[in-house]
């Protein structure tokens, strides 16, 4: 494949692309904050909604790429605390997605042996799509290809405030005994407690920032941002991130002579 380094990316074909891919370090874990599907239907004139269901299919393009690529998880951010604040026929149309989304793709993820799990205040969330959450999180449980989280009715700050209250709970019921809370033990109390920290963040439709996302697990993550919108971040987008991900040094706040081919990667969190 060497061959093909020096080539313009534009003139290598998506199969070209994904074997570069498959020669470098693949990330283990993806998180992406999908955004756009609005500007994408109002580029063309089409209500929102019409953004947020084209925007299923790129969902589905990220799922079989990286369960194809043996990436072992993708968390992606799909509703934020925040969002509960849009027009209410938005929000309903989005739940309406979500449920629509989880009874459609049960099968497909069962074949593919994804596990599904989500994180966020799910309880917020209207009962019929709490239940399908549930059945697809109990018919997926033993999956272990990969692992497809969904954050819903997420937002970084609940999830540490969570935490906190959490760890102040089990110290006065005396579940917790530690005088001194590591960040290990910190990271345990998170949503995110069943992953690795992401290697690499992707956020589409040209806004630099997080909105919220994974505050905490962040730290030393790699950032992706792109213009594209959701709806038309396909496999080939998706690919190019992740060749642009192979291309950086993580140091870790070391310097280059004591990363250099070690691959070091960061753990949960310092004892
Ligand atoms: C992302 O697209 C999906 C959700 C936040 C649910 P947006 O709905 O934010 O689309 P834009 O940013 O308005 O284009
Ligand atoms: C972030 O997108 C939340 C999700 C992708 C679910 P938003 O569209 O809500 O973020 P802002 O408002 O541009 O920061
Ligand atoms: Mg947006």
């Amino acid at each position: 494949m060497d061959c093909l380094k020096g080539n313009n990316l534009e003139e290598l074909t998506t199969k070209e692309i994904c074997l570069l891919v498959k020669e470098g370090d693949l990330p283990s874990h993806i998180a992406i904050i999908m955004d756009g599907n609005g500007r994408w239907a109002e580029k063309r004139g089409l209500p929102r909604l019409a953004g947020h269901r084209e925007g299923i299919k790129s969902v589905r393009d990220a799922v079989t790429l990286c369960r194809e690529l043996g990436i072992s998880a993708l968390t992606i951010y799909a509703f934020s605390v925040e969002n509960w604040m849009r027009p209410r026929r938005e929000v309903v149309t989005l739940m309406n997605l979500l449920e629509e989304y989880l009874q459609r793709e049960l099968k497909t993820l069962l074949q593919n042996e994804v596990r599904f799990k989500t994180i966020g205040r799910i309880e917020q969330l209207p009962a019929s799509v709490i239940r399908w959450i549930r059945n697809v999180e109990e018919k997926t449980e033993k999956n272990d290809k990969m692992t497809l989280t969904l954050a819903l009715s997420y937002s970084g700050r609940t999830e540490i405030t969570d935490a906190v209250n959490k760890i102040i709970n089990d110290y006065s019921n005396g579940r917790l005994k530690d005088r001194e809370i590591t960040e290990l033990t910190f990271s345990g109390y998170l949503y995110t407690n069943f992953l690795p920290e992401p290697d690499l963040l992707i956020r589409t439709s040209g806004e630099a920032r997080l909105s919220n996302f994974l505050l905490w697990e962040i730290a030393y993550t790699e950032l992706y941002f792109t213009g594209t919108l959701w709806p038309d971040f396909r496999k080939r987008d998706m690919l190019l991130a992740i060749l642009d991900y192979q291309k950086r040094e993580r140091r870790f706040g070391l310097i280059k002579e004591q990363v250099a081919g070690k691959g070091i990667k960061r753990s949960r969190g310092a004892q």
